[in-house]
């Protein structure tokens, strides 16, 4: 039986036609938000799907799918999918890292560059006509040399960040659920990145930047306790994944000046942001793009498409974040 595979949304780059080359593809034509009854009516009879972070690929779904064998997501992250019960039913489930880790790590310094500098109000106050001269005291930001930057969770695009932000002169130091010695010796940076228990690295760190997954104890990891912890004049960075912050809570911290400012790629209830973080000069706002450069996305479809084929052709994929099985039998049919 010809396998079916359903994209659920177009993708940059050429890598999906050879899905088509070798099995029954439906690719859709729109990116489009689903319920779980939507994405269930759309790959109910699909023996893999890609699909992209907004997808929430829950439980009753993967219970309306019996022929699923891989659910390729095409994220580094993977908390749109419930890995437990993809684990239970033997079906694979495969994430794009290493691919995007530069571009995000990148964007994350463009971040901290853009609010410690004031770069997007500067650009609005040009834009509406206030230039008048240059001034000695106009749009005053701070610098990045000799500051501590102090990054959550030290895996691929945390350290990436890390030799960038040496590069401009910063100390680093790091928190995550244990010590990365070894890691962080290996980054080449000087002097190596310390480990700290998060509310020392929140009290240090001129800057925050965010890198961990999210997962149940990671939620709100943020909260208004450990906001209240941040240096003040603190600048807090996240393009990993908006609920580790408690956004009402970031948006009195900013209130009170807390912090002096604010660099976000990624929102709690997203696509939705706080209007309280809308209406603020201090924080800078993008729609979630840490990976968005066309080399990245399509390089990100690639690697989901190859796992794809892998394992619909019963060998392992590259990057599998739950194992499932090579062999999974195809449902046998009811009586009749
Ligand atoms: C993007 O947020 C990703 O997880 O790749």
């Amino acid at each position: 039986m010809v396998k079916r595979v359903v994209v659920t949304s177009p993708l940059p780059g050429d890598a999906v036609a050879e899905l088509g080359r070798r099995f029954e593809l439906e690719q859709c034509v729109r990116h489009q938000q689903r319920d779980e009854a939507g994405l269930i009516e759309l790959i109910s009879s699909a023996d893999a799907v890609l699909t992209l972070l907004e997808d929430s690929v829950t439980r009753g779904v993967l219970d309306a799918c019996p022929h699923l064998k891989v659910v390729a997501n095409c994220a580094v992250g993977f908390d749109n999918v419930d890995v437990e019960a993809a684990r239970e039913r033997g079906v694979w489930v495969t994430n794009t890292p290493d691919v995007l880790t530069g571009a995000t790590a990148d964007l994350t310094l463009a971040l901290i560059l853009a609010v410690t500098r004031r770069v997007v109000e500067a650009d609005t106050f040009l834009r509406a006509g206030r230039f008048e001269r240059w001034a000695p005291d106009l749009l005053l930001g701070s610098g990045l040399e000799g500051k501590t930057l102090g990054i959550v969770g030290l895996g691929r695009i945390g350290s990436a960040v890390a030799r960038r932000a040496a590069a401009f002169g910063m100390r680093v130091v790091y928190t995550g659920r244990q010590p990365r010695d070894e890691r962080a010796a290996a980054l080449g940076v000087e002097p190596a990145p310390v480990f700290l228990p998060l509310d020392q690295l929140l009290e240090q760190a001129d800057v925050v930047s965010l890198h961990c997954p999210l997962t149940a104890q990671t939620r709100h990891l943020l909260d208004a306790r450990r906001l209240r912890k941040m240096r003040p004049g603190a600048t807090l960075i996240n393009t990993s994944r908006g609920p580790l912050i408690d956004e009402d809570a970031l948006v009195t911290a900013l209130e009170q000046g807390v912090l002096a400012g604010a660099g976000l790629d990624v929102y709690e209830h997203e696509p939705r942001v706080d209007p309280g973080l809308l209406e603020r000069k201090d924080v800078v706002l993008l729609p979630h793009i840490g990976s968005a450069t066309l080399e990245t996305r399509a390089a990100m479809a690639g690697l989901a498409v190859r796992c794809i084929i892998d394992v619909l052709e019963g060998r392992e994929p590259p990057t599998p974040v739950v194992r499932g099985r090579l062999d999974r039998r195809e449902p046998t049919s009811g009586p009749g």
